[in-house]
């Protein structure tokens, strides 16, 4: 048996004739940057989220980046941080010049508890990043009424969560300031290689995105401002607009493979993903299970050949390079993410992974704990 953590040969072989069409006519245009390509999957992401405009930019941790310094953070300003989150969050407002301040997640969902939220709150806090991990949505009303009563700015980070919709069925990056986005080949909707967006109602933030993601020029080579190269080229844009008509079926897909793996796993010792019911627009861009017996349980997996990571293993306070005074940062009370974080393991979950995978995978969960 062999059955990997993840696999992206089958979509590709799936897609074949679209994506060489989509290369095709990139080829043939000539253009490679900054063309038509790119306007249009900005204006379909754009019209998909719901909002007014997309500004693609190069990767996921720029699109964050880029949207605090569009929202006027400042050097030294406090950015509120899940505790449980990807590095690249951590990354992202360090090099926005901001300090991360790591708060709390709600146990239950995995995303931040805007009570933590209220707690870590200082006179220099300016933001949140509400990171809607592994597919699902945060507490979005929660953390604005916070954000409402403090002054803060509500960033949303949809790396993990393109096409889910919280209980009001708002679709993710619809909510808040602006919204970031990572097209990184393994998330829902994935580039042939680095790109990101970020999504806003705001026209001046949206035209200072334009702005800092090439050079802060505006007229061109006229520089108002420090920025960057962060272009997203042609070619992943085509491509990228081609899978964006396809993620609601592949959303679906990975919602069914999810399913059928809460019914397989029921009764076992494991604290598994919220169920359909509980969460109807989950995406499931991870398939997050928790066990005091993590290491063990992946160990016994991989002797069967089946993959599983772990998302996250330590908590961003204790990363070794805030640890190491590299830094600054606050912290509030983390021991509900500490102890989470060494009960995490993802077991392989992505559109192309067959029923029966899911039910081999399954049936060694289950032999595990019968063992
Ligand atoms: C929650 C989250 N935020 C940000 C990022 C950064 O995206 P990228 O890898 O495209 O820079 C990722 C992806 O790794 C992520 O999962």
């Amino acid at each position: 048996m062999n059955i990997p953590f993840n696999s992206l040969k089958e979509q590709v072989a799936a897609e074949r004739a679209a994506i060489e069409a989509a290369v095709e006519r990139v080829l043939d245009s000539g253009w490679f940057l900054m063309g038509p390509e790119l306007t249009a999957f900005e204006a379909a992401f754009a019209a998909f989220v719901g909002v007014a405009q997309a500004v693609a930019v190069a990767n996921g941790t720029e699109a964050i980046s880029l949207a605090l310094r569009a929202l006027s953070l400042a050097p030294g300003d406090e950015v509120v941080v899940p505790a449980l989150t990807a590095p690249p969050c951590y990354h992202a407002i360090l090099a926005a010049g901001c300090v991360p301040v790591f708060a709390e997640i709600d146990p239950r969902t995995y995303t931040l508890d805007p009570a933590a939220v209220d707690k870590v709150c200082g006179p220099r806090t300016r933001a949140v990043l509400a990171v809607h991990l592994y597919g699902r949505m945060c507490d979005l009303d929660g953390l604005a009424q916070v954000c409402r009563e403090k002054n803060l700015l509500l960033v949303e980070d949809c790396a993990q969560a393109h096409g889910a919709t919280d209980a009001r069925g708002r679709t993710a990056g619809s909510v808040g300031a602006a919204a970031a986005f990572s097209f990184y080949p393994t998330k829902n909707l994935g580039a042939l290689g680095d790109g990101g967006a970020v999504v806003t109602n705001d026209p001046g933030v949206a035209a200072r995105l334009r702005r800092l993601r090439q050079y802060g020029e505006g007229p061109r080579y006229v520089c108002r401002e420090p920025g960057a190269n962060s272009r997203m080229d042609e070619i992943q844009a085509a491509v990228l607009g081609m899978r964006l008509t396809r993620l609601p079926e592949l959303n679906a897909r990975r919602r069914l493979l999810a399913a059928r793996y809460a019914a397989g796993l029921a009764g076992l010792p494991l604290v598994l993903p919220p169920v359909p019911e509980e969460a109807p627009g989950h995406v499931h861009h991870l398939f997050v299970v928790r066990t005091p017996r993590r290491d063990d349980l992946a160990a016994f997996l991989k002797e069967r050949g089946i993959g599983s990571a772990v998302h996250y293993p330590v908590p961003g306070h204790a990363q070794p390079m805030f640890t190491g005074g590299l830094a600054p940062y606050r912290a509030g009370e983390l021991t509900a993410t500490e102890g989470i974080c060494a009960e995490l393991l993802s077991l392989p979950l992505y559109p192309s992974l067959t029923e029966a995978q899911v039910d081999e995978v399954t049936a060694a969960v289950r032999a595990f704990f019968a063992s």
